[in-house]
C-alpha cells in the first residue's frame, strides 16, 4: 500500500504528463488528477438546439449567471491555462474556436464580443468589467474592442488528440 501512495505522489508532482488509456476514458496525471473522455468532441449543431448564443456571454457584475446547459459542457479547468492581457484598442481577436474550452473574464475597457454556434447562429454583445465569455470547445468567439482592454483568460484540460491554437470554419 505504501508503494502505491508513493507512485501516486510521484505522478502528482511530475511536470511531465502521464496517462493510462482505457477503452472509453483516459486517466491523466499532470499537476492535478483528471478523468477525461477520449477525443476532442466539440459542441455540435444538434447540441445547441434551443440555446441562444447570448447565454455564453454572461454579465456577472449585473447579476447574471451561467446557465446549466452550458455548464454541463465544460471540461475541468487547467491551472496552467490561466493568463491575462492588457492591450490597446487596436488589438482585436478574430472569430475562431478551439478543441478545448476557453473563457474570457473582462477586467478593463469595453469590447463587442461575438459568439457563433456550430449551427450558424451568432450574436454580438458589448462587454465590460465583470462580464465572462464562456466558450466550450467548438464554439466560435472573437471581439472588437471599443477601448483599451484587459481580460483574464483560462482554458480547460486538453483532451487527448485535441488540436492546439486557433481553429477556423
Ligand atoms: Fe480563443
Amino acid at each position: 500500500m505504501r508503494s502505491v501512495f508513493g507512485v501516486f505522489f510521484w505522478l502528482r508532482t511530475c511536470t511531465a504528463h502521464y496517462s493510462l488509456r482505457l477503452s472509453t476514458i483516459e486517466i491523466s496525471f499532470a499537476k492535478e488528477f483528471y478523468i477525461m473522455p477520449k477525443g476532442n468532441k466539440c459542441v455540435t449543431a444538434e447540441d445547441c438546439v434551443g440555446l441562444e448564443p447570448r447565454r455564453f456571454i454572461v454579465n456577472h457584475a449585473g447579476g447574471e449567471s451561467l446557465c446549466q446547459e452550458v455548464k454541463d459542457w465544460l471540461d475541468p479547468h487547467n491551472i496552467d491555462g490561466l493568463g491575462g492581457f492588457m492591450l490597446p484598442k487596436g488589438v482585436s481577436t478574430e472569430l475562431h474556436y478551439h478543441d478545448y474550452d476557453e473563457h474570457w473574464a473582462w477586467i478593463k475597457g469595453r469590447s463587442v464580443v461575438t459568439i457563433s454556434l456550430p449551427d450558424g447562429r451568432s450574436d454580438s454583445v458589448e462587454v465590460s468589467t465583470g462580464w465572462i465569455v464562456y466558450c466550450p470547445r467548438g464554439v466560435e468567439h472573437g471581439h472588437q474592442p471599443i477601448e483599451d482592454w484587459g481580460c483574464y483568460q483560462w482554458t480547460s484540460v486538453v483532451r487527448p488528440g485535441s488540436r492546439q491554437g486557433h481553429l477556423h470554419r
